[in-house]
């Protein structure tokens, strides 16, 4: 039977840390979809579509990953895809503490669907979509920790 996996988030914008959670869970799993929320409480700076096309950009390498888009539950949506698993990373222990409880609600919600979570890579354990936003706003750089096509699209929102 194969294996097919969601990989759910904001990616407001993709970093080179969910390129690398993306990539093991793709070692790992048959099929990797990538989904990028439509609707969040978030206020998003980029269009899902500008959301979309970067993580599409990004993972073009991994045969096994496909991009695409979801609204509303995470769970309703697996079950459509006919995914089992939702790959969630985790670069710190203060992101456990939110994560589990997801995990467990989900569970609650659909317990054929398993969460599996991947640990990052230390040097991106303090990468986040929004400490990217926020420090590129402000004229810091953020260069290594996200694409290049990322960085480009970051100039063009901010206008630097
Ligand atoms: O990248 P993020 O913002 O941390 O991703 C959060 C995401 C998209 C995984 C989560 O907000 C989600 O699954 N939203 C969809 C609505 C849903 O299913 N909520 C119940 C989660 S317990």
């Amino acid at each position: 039977m194969k294996v097919r996996a969601v990989y759910p988030g904001s990616f407001d914008p993709v970093t080179n840390g969910h390129i690398y959670i993306a990539e093991r869970a793709a070692a790992v799993f048959d099929e990797v979809i990538v989904s990028v929320l439509v609707n969040s409480n978030k206020q998003s700076t980029f269009t899902v579509s500008e959301r979309c096309e970067m993580a599409q950009e990004a993972l073009k390498h991994v045969k096994n990953i496909t991009v695409d888009n979801f609204d509303g539950l995470l769970i309703d949506y697996a079950r459509r895809e006919k995914a089992n698993v939702i790959i969630r990373g985790l670069r710190a222990m203060s992101d456990f503490e939110y994560e589990f409880q997801m995990a467990l609600m989900n569970r609650k919600l659909a317990p054929e669907i398993e969460t599996f979570f991947i640990v990052t890579d230390p040097k991106y354990s303090y990468v986040s979509s929004s400490s990217v936003r926020e420090i590129f706003s402000f004229g810091g750089s953020v260069k290594d920790v996200v694409p290049d096509f990322v960085f480009r699209k970051l100039q063009e929102h901010f206008k630097k």
